[in-house]
């Protein structure tokens, strides 16, 4: 199979990260004759400061032509007093959008060897597997009017949360079909005791919910999930909700697998003519400006991506089951960086791509 595949490292420790998951990701391809074709590009702070604006036109359309997009992470706090709109983040939303990527995928797993990396007690993280669907291009994120307008005491920010149906059903759908290969149980989050978007959001899921009779499906509040999720974390299998209550409820989840240095995601559309997702494929941590270029951020949400994008966008699920084992493999050697507080030395990113690569073989 050919794999053409966009790589936009992005700011801080995302390039070093997408430079271990491109190294496996070429260890893979070869081991299983794919070949590879890769082309890279700017988004986010790196963008701006090359030419001036966080998602070049170019940059959009090389993820347009791609089968399916690799990425670093982008922020950089030296645009922390810029306007949204400017920011390097908004290049990322501006590309998710343009992608059609509604559906954000975020697994999370307490692995066996990183019960300890956990605060929280072994007993409640064990077993943990759970995957967030967090929508992803519609909500607070995109909604209008928005913008700070007037002066003095009067100054006003403003943001729209809005939901349409055809979202609502969409999102509904793809989480439902996911239960169906995992343990067949949806919790959709929202806040319908005091938004109206999330009433319409519940009575959405509800009355999509008969087209899959084999699942079960219930409801909480935000508030309460946040606590459930650390009190009770092993009742979720499926869990679904809008843009900005996956975004924090997704943060809370990495402290189940350990770090938010664990958590991989995928971000799909519609299915290509092909059968294939439409796919843009980043770990769920930041750039983490403190620690970069210091080869030692936690390269497996990344690797963990590549082997999302296996799956998901090219349906090599052979290949992707490979990845995850060897990163198995990995964790169980303790051979980890410093957020999982290894017994003996931390490794450094690079060691752990090529402790990956060498699982690989
Ligand atoms: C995430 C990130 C992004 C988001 C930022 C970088 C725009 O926090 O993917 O969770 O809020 O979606
Ligand atoms: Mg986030």
């Amino acid at each position: 199979m050919n794999l053409n595949v966009l790589v936009l490292p992005g700011d801080g420790i995302g390039q070093e990260v997408t430079r271990e998951a491109v190294r496996v990701l070429k260890q893979v391809a070869g081991k299983f004759h794919h070949k590879l074709t890769l082309t890279e590009g700017l988004l986010g702070g790196v963008a701006i400061h090359n030419v001036g604006t966080p998602l070049p036109e170019e940059t959009l359309q090389l993820a347009l032509e791609a089968d399916a997009t690799l990425l670093g992470a982008v922020g950089l706090p030296e645009f922390d007093s810029w306007l949204p709109e400017k920011r390097p983040e908004r290049g990322l939303l501006g590309l998710r959008k343009a992608l059609g990527v509604y559906a954000n995928l975020r697994p999370v797993r307490a692995y066996a060897a990183l019960l300890d990396s956990s605060p929280l007690k072994n007993h409640l993280v064990e077993g943990v597997d759970m995957i967030i669907v967090r929508e992803l291009t519609g909500g607070l994120y995109y909604g209008t009017p928005r913008g700070i307008s007037g002066e003095g005491a009067e100054t006003r920010g403003v943001n729209t949360m809005a939901y349409s149906r055809w979202e609502i059903e969409r999102i509904a759908r793809m989480a439902f079909h996911l239960a169906r290969g995992r343990r067949r149980k949806v919790t959709s989050v929202d806040k319908s005791n005091v938004l109206e978007t999330s009433q319409l959001w519940r009575r959405v899921v509800i009355e999509v919910a008969p087209e899959f009779p084999d699942l079960e499906l219930d409801h909480l509040f935000v508030d309460n999930c946040a606590m459930q999720l650390i009190l009770n974390p092993r009742q979720f299998d499926v869990l679904v909700t809008e843009n900005m209550f996956g975004d924090i409820l997704s943060d809370e989840g990495a402290v189940l697998a350990g770090s938010i240095g664990m958590l991989p995601s995928a971000s799909i559309g519609e299915r290509r003519s092909t059968g294939a997702w439409a796919g843009l494929y980043e770990p769920v941590h930041g750039s983490a400006p403190d620690i970069a270029g210091q080869d030692k951020a936690n390269p497996l949400a990344a690797i963990g991506s590549v082997a999302a994008m296996l799956e998901y966008s090219f349906g090599l699920k052979q290949e992707a089951d490979a990845v995850n084992r060897a990163m198995e493999t990995v964790l169980n050697s303790g051979r980890v960086t410093a957020d999982l507080k290894p017994a003996g030395k931390p490794a450094t990113t690079t060691e752990v791509g090529e402790a990956v690569c060498a699982a690989l073989r």
